[in-house]
């Protein structure tokens, strides 16, 4: 499918692949023991120059847009999940900032980021507000020239290891889902700390943290879009994000196709390989389609953002795309489509490798432990199938007029 693949695609592949193949592969099982952040990965991205793929121009990146970036996180993901989100997850805690900032707060903190010299975190989840992610308990209250944040922050991807934060907060808390604002935190500030790091299944070179706000005060100025706009702003951000975990899908079950194959062409049963056993045949088939078709719809949603808004340069003309609603729709048909699929594929991978499987002496168990949260992380996929649902029902309020 390569010729649906413009050069610039082909491209940036060809440099994610580089690096997949001679750091990533070659560390991931390290730093899933370890737990720790793979800092020589992050080192190895920015010398590909791929840190950033979807800043613009004009904010110090690439402008390679939805559908690169997606290319990315695929190719990191055949060698590794963990690197796959730790990359991807800076495109997350910067989408608010893309979709909503304001061209100060564009021109301070995103050229940082597309140079990988600062990492990005995004903060929504709390411990009593994860599907339902409007009942925030976090506020940030005016005081001055300031806002005092007092709260916490439950499964924060990145946390710890990046510099800044964007932290979603009641700033109006009677006015419910239209109080919430977006407010940028940088690591450092005075009352903000990371109480617990998690020990998790899989992604585990990743630090998933909860993050502590004790009378933080952070600046207005760092207010990110209007006052009471940090809902819509959240739920923007996820549509565009949720490509990624989608391509990071594709890519765990792309990479363990791979290793259950070539397994599969080597080890010897009843005096043949098991390759050639129509079971095992058929398995590795169904595997290869499900991953294929997967791909094609993730590589289908980023093409209608890229498409609508010029690779993200004016990520306000996402409206062109169907309005947000209308793109939400592809975005979560993308993820729960290739995240499900991940699930199956990875499983069946570790079923032919059979006992093997079983062990971490092999590398295809991991696959199966960092595919899990795919389904979970980014709206899960129960959330995803309400958007697909909620989305056919406005379609059909359309027809009927
Ligand atoms: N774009 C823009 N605006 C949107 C929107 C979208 N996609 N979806 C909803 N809105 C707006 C609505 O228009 C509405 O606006 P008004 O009040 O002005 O009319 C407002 O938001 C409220 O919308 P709903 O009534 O639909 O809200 P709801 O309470 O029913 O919740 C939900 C909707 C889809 C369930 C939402 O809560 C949701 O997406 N939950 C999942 C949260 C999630 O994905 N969390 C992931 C955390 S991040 C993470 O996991 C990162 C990581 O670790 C790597």
């Amino acid at each position: 499918m390569d010729e649906l693949l413009s050069k610039e695609n082909l491209e940036y592949r060809k440099r994610a692949r580089e690096v997949a193949d001679t750091v990533v592969r070659k560390v991931s099982a390290h730093y899933d023991r370890e737990q720790t952040y793979p800092w020589e990965v992050l080192e190895a991205l920015k010398k590909a120059e791929l840190t950033g793929v979807w800043i613009p121009e004009a904010y110090g990146g690439p402008g390679g847009g939805l559908l690169n970036l997606c290319i990315v996180v695929e190719e990191l993901s055949k060698a590794c999940g963990g690197v796959g989100v730790a990359y991807a997850v800076n495109a997350l805690g910067s989408f608010p900032i893309i979709t909503g900032g304001s061209e100060e707060q564009k021109q301070a903190w995103l050229p940082s980021i597309a140079k990988g010299e600062k990492l990005i975190a995004f903060g929504l989840s709390e411990k009593d507000a994860g599907s339902d992610a409007g009942s925030l308990a976090c506020k940030a209250i005016r005081d001055g020239d300031h806002y005092v944040l007092n709260g916490e922050k439950k499964w924060n991807t990145n946390g710890g290891v990046a510099h800044y934060y964007t932290v979603y907060c009641q700033t109006q808390p009677d006015k419910g889902i239209r109080g919430i604002s977006a407010i940028m935190v940088e690591k450092g500030t005075p009352g903000f700390t990371i109480p617990k790091v998690e020990d998790k299944m899989g992604i585990r070179c990743v630090p998933v943290v909860e993050l502590k706000f004790e009378d933080a005060r952070v600046p207005v100025a760092n207010l990110i879009g209007k006052e009471g706009g940090g809902f819509r702003n959240a739920m923007s951000t996820l549509d565009l994000a949720r490509p990624g975990v989608a391509s990071q899908a594709v890519g765990l079950a792309a990479g363990a196709t791979r290793l259950a194959l070539e397994y599969a062409a080597n080890r010897k049963q009843f005096g043949q390989a098991i390759v050639s056993f129509q079971a095992i045949q058929f398995m590795l088939a169904d595997m290869d389609c499900q991953t294929e078709v997967a791909r094609q719809m993730v590589y289908n949603a980023a093409r209608i953002v890229d498409q609508a808004t010029d690779n993200l340069r004016h990520p306000e003309a996402i409206a062109n795309a169907g309005g947000p609603a209308g793109f939400s729709k592809y975005s979560a048909i993308s993820k729960v489509f290739a995240t499900d699929m991940a699930m199956k594929v990875t499983t069946d991978a570790v079923q032919i490798f059979g006992g093997n499987g079983y062990m971490k002496d092999f590398p295809i168990e991991k696959y199966m432990r960092d595919a899990k949260i795919t389904q979970i992380y980014e709206g899960t996929n129960q959330i995803q199938r309400l958007v697909i649902g909620r989305a056919m029902l406005r379609e059909l309020g359309n027809v009927e007029k």
